[in-house]
């Protein structure tokens, strides 16, 4: 015997209707949060690997410079302006001045002042990296593109 207080059962057919706006509302709310996404990117570009070092007056000719957070030696002479890795072609330490070029600190590799191995077990000589200038003039490095050893791009 069923009271008044008691609860109408809900007809199957209500149930199923409720069943299916509640999946509606949640495909519509997925796609929305789709939709919302979309403006985004999905990969974020990376960061260039083209550093501007300064204006061509900070290197004068017939200096070296070294600059550590790039892990990079500026060279420039009359010929131009060349950068040089500092980064160990053995595994990859950052080499350190020496008496006679460049030691590494890990495995004791030696570099002549143009990167030229000279002993240790770096399988080959330190990378010469591209310079150019940008429109303002400003000096840039190429961390990523090497260039042939011996190199000077040519400041005007
Ligand atoms: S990392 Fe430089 S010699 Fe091994």
């Amino acid at each position: 015997m069923s009271g008044r207080l008691e609860p109408k059962p809900l007809p199957r057919r209500d149930y199923l209707g409720l069943l299916g706006l509640g999946s509606a509302g949640i495909a519509i709310f997925g796609s929305l949060l789709g939709m919302a996404r979309l403006p985004k990117p999905r990969v974020l570009p990376e960061a260039s690997s083209v550093v501007r070092i300064g204006p061509p007056l900070e290197f004068p000719p017939g200096t070296t410079r070294t600059l550590p957070e790039l892990k990079i030696r500026v060279i420039s002479t009359e010929k131009g302006v060349a950068a040089l890795s500092l980064i160990c072609t053995h595994l990859g330490c950052i080499v350190g001045e020496g008496e006679k070029g460049f030691v590494c600190p890990c495995h004791g590799s030696r570099f002549d002042p143009e990167g030229r191995v000279i002993g240790g077990p770096a399988p080959r000589n330190l990378p010469w990296l591209a310079v150019s200038q940008a429109a303002d003039g400003t000096l840039c490095v190429d961390t990523a593109a090497e260039t042939p050893a011996g190199h000077f791009y040519p400041v005007v």
